[in-house]
């Protein structure tokens, strides 16, 4: 969490802390916490509406989905069908695992009550009596303090039959996950809440139309959800004053990597990283910035030359890139842009789910390629290879893990080129020759 002389520099610097505004104070976890600190109050407020005005609220606060896509929450709550007689379901996808995002987990962990809060308002927006959380199963701690905030929200009458005296009926299941990355995929992550092996559906159908048990289904990041009661509380108004009109609000950016002082830092979207790095201590003292992604690994790299791009989605995206869920990995002179790509494409490799051709074989391959170039064994030709490759797999995969794999290897080829010949023609690692197996 911010470091404690972050917490007083007031809003010139920038910082905008509310999901986590308490994190550091004693038990922030629980429900007496919580309540100090205007929990509920949401609820008591979106109550108070018919549900479709609930929808229309969100929709027009412009909240946009924090797992990474950016889609408008409002908008995919109104697919939601109304007097079909089916039961309606919202999943909340706690999966997180894309290697340097580490959003989710933390605010679990320090106020889980927000995404319960959330929940409840999503839930009687959409009409929907039975909510979901996906959680990562390797991290226990988090599931139980999940599990301990849901039993209190269903003593304090927050959730169960008749909660908070609404006539609604709410029951909210905590599922853990079995750690498989693919199963943060919105489709995989039914198929396995279903109890199947997790591996992604076609769509559309979208969840929204046919989702969990073939039911009109939301799928919402934690973020996404946990931002709601405060928009609900202190009005759209006051949220659409942060960032920007197609991307407004607050965020948590994570920040990790080679700086001074990692951690998830609250700001308004749209704020550059050179500020987040300002405002954190920079870059490790006597380093400078190499390269660093804006949004997770699958999204494509950017160098020192992005440091005042935007992070919303416009800005990142005129740029050539994404911002995904905005873990900031932030890499010195130090590294090897080869070594790092091999480590995420290994990563890709180790967890497609094997249900397409162009991203079981395409990962595979990348990762015999980056390893042959990284320890020295690469040819020229195996640039244009790793291109061509990762362009069979962009676009060709039947989810985004394969566009994800694909996205740093284009992104580093086009920034890092001669880092890529200086290991071919010099046979091994620049940056750490020890671990060259170079071949005469
Ligand atoms: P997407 O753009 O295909 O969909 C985003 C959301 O909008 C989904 O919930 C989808 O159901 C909904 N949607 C889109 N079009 C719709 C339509 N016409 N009708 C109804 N609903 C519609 O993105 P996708 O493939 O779901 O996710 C990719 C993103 O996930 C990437 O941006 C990446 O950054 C992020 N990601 C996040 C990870 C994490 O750990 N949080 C891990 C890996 C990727």
């Amino acid at each position: 969490t911010l470091a404690p002389e972050l917490k007083d520099t007031g809003p010139e610097k920038l910082l905008a802390p509310v999901l986590s505004a308490f994190w550091d104070e004693d038990r922030s976890w629980t429900l007496d916490v919580y309540k100090r600190h205007e929990g509920y109050e949401g609820l008591r407020k979106a109550l108070a509406m018919s549900p479709d005005d609930v929808i229309a609220y969100v929709k027009e606060s412009g909240l946009r989905g924090r797992g990474g896509a950016g889609f408008p929450t409002g908008m995919k709550w109104q697919f939601i069908p109304q007097g079909d007689g089916k039961p309606h379901y919202l999943v909340v996808n706690a999966d997180e695992s894309e290697p340097g995002t580490c959003k989710d987990i933390p605010l679990l962990f320090a106020n889980p009550h927000s995404l319960i809060e959330g929940i409840a308002i999503a839930c009687y927006a959409i009409r929907s009596s039975h909510a979901f959380i996906y959680l990562r199963g390797e991290v226990v701690p988090v599931l139980r303090r999940l599990h301990e905030a849901v039993r209190e929200a269903y003593a304090a009458g927050l959730l169960g039959e008749n909660a908070l005296g609404s006539g609604l009926d709410l029951e909210l299941t905590v599922h853990a996950g079995a750690g498989a990355y693919i199963c943060g995929e919105e489709t995989a992550l039914l198929d396995s809440l279903e109890g199947r092996r997790g591996q992604p559906r076609l769509r559309p159908p979208f969840p929204a139309v046919a989702g969990l048990y073939a039911c009109p289904t939301v799928v919402n990041n934690v973020e996404s959800i946990a931002s709601v009661p405060t928009i609900m509380n202190r009005g759209k108004e006051w949220f659409r004053s942060m960032g920007s009109e197609k991307s407004p609000g607050f965020t948590l950016y994570s920040l990790s990597g080679h700086v001074a002082r990692p951690g998830q830092y609250e700001a308004p979207m749209g704020i550059t990283l050179r500020q987040l790095l300002d405002m954190s201590g920079g870059m490790r003292p006597g380093h400078r910035l190499k390269f660093w992604t804006p949004g997770g690994s699958s999204t494509p790299m950017f160098t020192d030359e992005h440091l005042d791009v935007p992070l919303d989605y416009e800005g990142v995206g005129a740029a050539g890139s994404m911002l995904g869920t905005k873990a900031l990995q932030c890499f010195d002179e130090t590294t090897c842009v080869v070594r790092a790509v091999t480590r995420w494409t290994e990563f890709y490799a180790h967890e497609s789910c094997g249900k397409c051709t162009p991203c079981r074989e395409g990962t595979y391959w990348l990762v015999q390629l980056m390893r042959d170039i990284e320890a020295g064994k690469g040819r020229m030709s195996d640039l244009d290879k790793l291109n061509d490759i990762a362009d069979n797999i962009n676009g060709k995969a039947f989810c985004a893990l394969g566009d994800g794999a694909a996205s740093p290897i284009f992104s580093s080829l086009k920034y890092f080129r001669e880092e890529y010949e200086q290991h071919i023609t010099g046979r091994g690692c620049p940056f750490d020759p020890a671990r060259s197996t170079a071949w005469a």
